[in-house]
């Protein structure tokens, strides 16, 4: 059975990567958050002091692009892999709300985003991968055999976030969580390098009032059907 590659993008906390894991997990196809690797760059940024509340030094990020090495390790027991890096395991540190505020900032310079796409074209090179992001679609893999571009409404996408760092134990407000995701809405789609647009042929997935289960029987379906026609 040939591999296809599977696009999928959309606006932040539209449940891309839960789906997007499923799916992989479903196909025995390797699963990449292109997302992970735009906030382990922001960590190092953080940690470096690169970025701040009142500042940003981008030509100091960008001479530093070189030293930062980004990696995934697959884990067992939760089933998908985990972001390393430079050699640490920072899964847990990028899913904080104070990198989701300075993220989108540090996805606007394009010479992260050019390191990033080499990456991930590299990692898609073989097909047989579902990747999720904001421009895989349009920019990272162009030829991708199914798109898909998942949406839902701010409020929804909030409540689905806030609930999420609740449970883990992190001390946030639902209208800072509503806040954040209308800010990266707005930067993702206005910045001028690879901003998040649908692809043309992009299949558009409103899932307001889908549950999980709802959700991820379409896309099955769409990647079963996309992938006998591909042979
Ligand atoms: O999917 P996420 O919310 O973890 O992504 C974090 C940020 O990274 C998002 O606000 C925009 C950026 N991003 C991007 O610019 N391009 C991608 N392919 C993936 C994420």
């Amino acid at each position: 059975m040939k591999n296809i590659t599977i696009a999928i993008d959309g606006f932040s906390s539209t449940g891309k990567s839960t789906v997007a894991k499923r799916l992989a997990k479903a196909l025995g196809y390797v699963y990449v958050d292109s997302g992970a690797m735009y906030r382990a760059v922001t960590l190092y940024a953080m940690q470096k002091g690169f970025i701040t509340i009142s500042s940003f030094d981008k030509n100091d990020l960008i001479a530093h692009l070189k030293d930062i090495e980004i990696g995934f390790e697959f884990n067992e027991d939760l089933g998908f892999s985990e972001v390393f890096l430079n050699g640490k395991n920072v899964e847990k540190q990028i899913r904080t709300l104070e990198v989701s505020q300075f993220v989108s900032q540090i996805a606007t310079v394009s010479e992260v985003r050019k390191q990033m796409v080499r990456q991930q074209q590299k990692m898609g090179a073989n097909k047989g991968v579902v990747m999720d992001g904001r421009d895989i679609g349009t920019v990272v893999f162009p030829d991708a055999e199914l798109k898909l571009f998942m949406t839902a409404s701010a409020e929804k996408r909030a409540q689905r976030r806030y609930d999420e760092l609740i449970e883990r134990g992190d001390k946030v407000s639902y209208e800072e969580v509503l806040k954040n995701v209308q800010s990266r809405d707005h930067i993702d789609s206005t910045r001028k390098d690879s901003p998040l647009t649908m692809a043309e042929d992009a299949i558009k997935i409103d899932n307001s009032a889908l549950s999980l289960e709802e959700q991820f029987e379409l896309v099955y379906d769409l990647a079963k059907t996309t992938i006998s026609k591909s042979q």
